[in-house]
């Protein structure tokens, strides 16, 4: 197969795939639908009833971690909790003040409205989002020379949730105007288990303990990556097996596709691989890297890096990446990147 069609259609990819939204009748409603990051949801939880209770706006909250961790979920849900309309927008989608402006002006009292990848919000409407986070108003220029005038304009109170793939790359005084930030991580094999049992269950197919756990253990603690699994996983079950997700459909199905035990596809096990042979296992530069499989090095830090570095194959060191031990053995190679039988 193509390198390039691999990188496009990685199974586990985590970034979102038009088949991963819409009415998503997998996606949960309530916390207490919502399976792990226990100590987020419990405080979210407080900070939710507390304001119910005093009827006002919660306050602005921050979510951030890898991608497909459900932090679009989470902010539904916050939304859905407190009662009030949800809005949802992104960064990118937000060229102009105007857009936001347009965005803020039509929101009701405490309503939530989402900015995804919000770090990537041009300057200028990150300008407008502090008086409309701080005063609830904004101040837009309308028309231009002399005959431009200031308008303010008072918002409803509101409640502002940012997603971001790198708190890092937020500005500080954005960053500041959170009350609440809340870092999601990636989730343990036991609890992504529940999530595919409890997505077999609204999707109808049998899934056995074991067929869940051996989706769970390949998905890299992405619920995103596992209900996609689950789809695919439930094609071959069904075509070739007997029908049931049982720990034998789910390896045969996952092996075929060429996913491995860990869950690491042929695109990381040749980046792995490539550090070994060519760079000796590292450190190996990020923009090296990147050149090395064709993506960008942000995309490297976002998606492929997170879960590498949570099974102890490679850490990053100040002069760059560096293969682990633990990878070595997974490969089956050794130190001088020969294979090993
Ligand atoms: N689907 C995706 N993420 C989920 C979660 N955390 N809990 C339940 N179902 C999910």
């Amino acid at each position: 197969m193509d390198h390039e069609m691999d990188l496009e259609n990685r199974l586990v990819s985590m970034e979102y795939l038009p088949e991963d939204d819409g009415d998503n009748p997998l996606r949960p409603r309530s916390l207490r639908e919502y399976i792990g990051q226990e100590k987020v949801k419990e405080n979210l939880s407080v900070f939710i009833d507390a304001a119910k209770e005093r009827h006002e706006a919660l306050d602005h909250v921050l979510l951030y971690g890898p991608p497909g961790l459900g932090k679009t979920t989470l902010a539904a849900i916050i939304a859905n909790e407190l009662g009030v309309n949800f809005r949802i927008t992104s960064g990118p989608a937000l060229e102009r003040p105007g857009d936001l402006a347009a965005l803020l002006t039509n929101m009701e009292e405490g309503d939530v409205l989402f900015i995804d990848e919000i770090h990537r919000l041009p300057r200028t409407v990150e300008e407008i989002l502090y008086p409309a986070m701080e005063d609830f108003a904004i101040d837009i220029i309308n028309g231009k020379g002399q005959g431009a005038a200031s308008i303010h304009l008072p918002l409803q109170k509101f409640t502002l949730i940012g997603a971001t793939t790198r708190a890092g790359q937020l500005s500080a005084p954005l960053r500041d105007r959170f009350g609440v930030i809340a870092r999601l991580e990636l989730y343990t094999p036991e609890e992504l288990a529940k999530i595919v049992a409890r997505s077999a269950r609204i999707l109808d197919v049998p899934c056995e303990d074991e067929g869940a756990l051996e989706i769970a253990s390949r998905c890299r603690g992405t619920p995103r990556i596992a209900n996609r699994m689950l789809k695919r996983v439930r094609d071959f079950a069904q075509i070739l097996g007997g029908g049931v997700i049982d720990k034998a459909s789910a390896r045969q199905a996952l092996d075929r596709m060429e996913v491995d035990e860990l869950g690491l596809d042929m695109v990381d096990r040749r980046m792995l691989e490539a550090m070994i042979r060519h760079y000796n296992g590292g450190p190996v530069g990020l923009e090296t890297l990147a050149a090395m499989i064709g993506e960008e090095a942000v995309t490297i830090e976002d998606v492929y890096e997170p879960y590498l570095m949570q099974i102890g194959f490679i850490s990053r060191t100040p002069r760059g990446r560096v293969v682990l031990p633990a990878a070595y053995a997974h490969l089956g190679m050794d130190q001088n990147g020969q294979t090993m039988f």
